[in-house]
C-alpha cells in the first residue's frame, strides 16, 4: 500500500514537471487531486486499511499531497511568467500604423438651424412650447379665425385623418393651445413638424416651422419688427436690410410678410431673387383679437405679435440649397456638407 502510493507521487511528480501549459497542468491537478483524483481517492480508502496502519499511511498521502501542491504552484507560477514572456517577445505595437477612421455622425442641418434659430429667441427670453403634430381641426384652423368653409383653408393642402382631426399644417396651431392654458405675459416659441399635401423642388409632405409670440399689455408692431430684424441680422448678418410688406393672414390683422436683401447678390438683383432684390422668409403680424376670444382671452385687454418661418427655407438660403427634397433624401454626400 505505502510502496502503491509512493510510486503513484513519483509518477505524479514526473507528469508534473513535464507539464508544458497551464492547461496541462490544471488537467494534472485535477487527475491527482481534484475531487475524484488519485490521491483523494488513497485517501478515502483510508477506512478500510487496518487501524494501526493508518497513521503512516495518512500521514505519507498528506506528504505527498502537499508536496505535490506545492510542485503544482511552482509549475504554474513558472509557466505564467514564460507566457508573459513570450507574448512580450512576440507581441508588438506598431504606433506608427494609421489608426482606424471612425465616422462620427452629426446633427442633420434641419437640426441645427432649427437649433440656432430657437437659441436667438430662448436668449431673448422665448420660452419653448410644443403642440401635437395630430391636431384638432380647432387650434389649427377654427382657433386661428378660419372657421369651415374659409378660403384661407385652401392655401394649405391639409391632410385630413377625420373631419376634425388633421396633420397640422403649420406650427401656429400652438397659439391657442399655450393661451388657453397661461395668462400673458406671454413669449413663446414652439418649433415642430408641419405637413401638407404638397411635393416639388421648393415643398415636402413634412417639413419644419417655427412659430413665434408674444402677448401682453402693449405689444406693438414696432416690437414684433424690433426682435424679427435683431433675428434676421443674427442669422444672415448685420447688413441683411429687412423690409415689412402688407400681407394677409386671418389670424393676425394687420399682417405682414417679412422680406429680407437677396443672400445671394446683397439686394442688386438675381435669379435667386428673380431680380427684385428681395427675398420672403416669413409671415407675421399683430395677433387677431378673433384669436384671443377663443383664447378665453379679453380682446381690449391684450395685443400680441405672432411669426411663423419655414426651417428649411432659412436652412436654403443660409446654405444656397436650391432643392428642399435634399433635406428628407438623406443621402451622406449632402448631409457631411454641414
Ligand atoms: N402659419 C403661417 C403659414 O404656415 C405662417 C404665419 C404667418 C405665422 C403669419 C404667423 C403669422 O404667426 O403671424 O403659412
Amino acid at each position: 500500500m505505502q510502496n502503491d502510493i509512493h510510486s503513484i507521487g513519483e509518477h505524479a511528480r514526473e507528469e508534473i514537471s513535464k507539464a508544458s501549459s497551464l492547461k496541462n497542468i490544471h488537467d494534472l491537478k485535477v487527475k491527482y487531486l481534484g475531487k475524484k483524483g488519485i490521491l483523494t481517492e488513497q485517501l478515502k480508502s483510508l477506512k478500510s486499511i487496518p487501524k494501526e496502519d493508518r497513521p503512516a499511511f495518512g500521514s505519507s498521502l498528506n506528504e505527498i499531497k502537499k508536496s505535490l501542491e506545492d510542485l503544482i504552484s511552482r509549475q504554474e507560477k513558472g509557466l505564467k511568467a514564460s507566457d508573459i514572456n513570450n507574448r512580450l517577445k512576440t507581441e508588438q505595437i506598431d504606433v506608427t500604423v494609421p489608426g482606424c477612421y471612425t465616422p462620427s455622425g452629426r446633427l442633420h442641418p434641419v437640426t441645427q438651424v432649427l437649433d440656432e434659430v430657437s437659441g436667438i429667441f430662448t436668449s431673448l427670453g422665448f420660452s419653448v412650447e410644443e403642440g401635437p403634430e395630430v391636431e384638432l381641426d380647432f387650434y389649427n384652423f377654427e382657433a386661428l379665425n378660419m372657421p369651415e368653409d374659409h378660403p384661407a383653408r385652401d392655401m394649405q393642402d391639409t391632410f385630413y385623418i377625420s373631419h376634425d382631426i388633421v396633420l397640422r399644417t403649420h406650427t401656429s396651431s400652438v397659439q391657442v393651445r399655450v393661451m388657453e392654458k397661461n395668462d400673458p405675459p406671454l413669449r413663446v416659441i414652439a418649433p415642430g413638424k408641419v405637413y401638407r399635401c404638397d411635393a416639388d423642388v421648393s415643398h415636402i409632405p413634412m417639413f419644419h416651422q417655427l412659430e413665434g409670440f408674444m402677448v401682453d399689455n402693449r405689444i406693438r408692431m414696432s416690437d414684433l419688427k424690433g426682435v424679427l430684424e435683431l433675428f434676421i441680422h443674427r442669422v444672415f448678418g448685420p447688413h441683411t436690410k429687412v423690409r415689412l410688406r402688407p400681407s394677409f393672414f386671418p389670424f393676425t390683422e394687420p399682417s405682414a410678410e417679412i422680406d429680407i436683401s437677396c443672400v445671394m447678390c446683397g439686394g442688386k438683383g438675381c435669379n435667386v431673387c428673380s431680380g427684385t432684390g428681395w427675398i420672403e422668409i416669413l409671415g407675421a403680424g399683430m395677433i387677431n383679437p378673433r384669436v384671443y376670444e377663443k383664447a378665453g382671452y379679453d380682446p381690449d385687454k391684450y395685443t400680441g405679435f405672432a411669426f411663423g418661418m419655414g426651417i428649411e427655407r432659412i436652412a436654403m438660403l443660409k446654405y444656397s440649397i436650391d432643392d428642399v427634397r435634399l433635406f428628407p433624401e438623406n443621402d451622406r454626400r449632402f448631409l457631411e456638407q454641414f
